[in-house]
């Protein structure tokens, strides 16, 4: 059976991630988060202490820094420079960080390219804010999840928490609206649907519905293709 590319994009904390994960499982695919990757990279500036707005220092920085995600039996890691740093890019001040570098022109050329080379093969779930516009423009099947920012939000506190993290509900959802503009309003590949995208949004589903209603669009693409 042809084993295609599918796009998932959406705001922050919409179910992105969870969703594509076990779509991906359920079809034998691989699952690539890019968000992962643009965190790894806010990562290496931040351990380095590189200020994002200094395009040589940056420049350098993302062309000497190797971001990989790697599927294991476990699931997705992300490794900086070989280092597992799959826990530490799931830091609250990473986020914002991510969103900010990953508006930066030689930092998306270079993701970009990585993510093209991993996923060309088809076989593959993608999630991020630009696959199904930029990435892969061609994928058979592309989403987008929204879910209302307090809905985001709470998932999102509740996730922190779990962490053993102590996350103030406000700074919370402060985080994600700031995140979310930023994402949006961006010149670089900014946050928007693909005009073939599904729009589904993840408010009113449990994380199984969420599976099966895109597993039943898979199998609906499927059958045109
Ligand atoms: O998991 P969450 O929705 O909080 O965010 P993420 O998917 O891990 O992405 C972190 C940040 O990376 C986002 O706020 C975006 O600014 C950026 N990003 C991007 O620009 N393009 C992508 N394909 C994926 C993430």
């Amino acid at each position: 059976m042809k084993r295609i590319i599918i796009a998932i994009d959406g705001p922050a904390a919409s179910g992105k991630s969870t969703t594509a994960k076990l779509l991906a499982r359920k079809l034998g695919y691989l699952y690539l988060d890019t968000g992962a990757m643009y965190r790894a990279c806010a990562l290496a500036a931040k351990r380095r202490n590189i200020d994002i707005d200094d395009d040589d220092a940056l420049k350098d920085l993302i062309l000497n820094t190797h971001v990989l995600i790697q599927n294991t039996e476990q699931g997705n890691i992300t490794l900086l420079d070989s280092e597992d740093v799959s826990t530490a890019i799931r830091e609250p001040d990473i986020s914002l960080l991510a969103s900010a570098i990953s508006a930066k022109a030689i930092v998306r050329t270079k993701m970009v390219e990585l993510q093209r080379e991993m996923g060309k093969m088809g076989g593959v779930v993608l999630d991020g804010r630009d696959i199904g516009t930029v990435v892969f423009p061609e994928a058979e099947l592309k989403f987008f999840i929204v879910a209302p920012v307090q809905v985001r939000a709470e998932r999102r506190f509740l996730e922190l928490q779990e962490k053993g993290l102590s996350p103030v509900f406000e700074e919370v959802l402060e985080e994600l609206q700031k995140r979310d503009k930023a994402d949006s309003s961006r010149a670089l590949a900014p946050l928007i649907p693909a005009q073939d995208a599904i729009e589904i949004d993840t408010g009113p589903l449990t994380i199984e519905g969420q599976v099966e209603e895109l597993y039943q669009h898979y199998q609906k693409r499927m059958a045109e293709l």
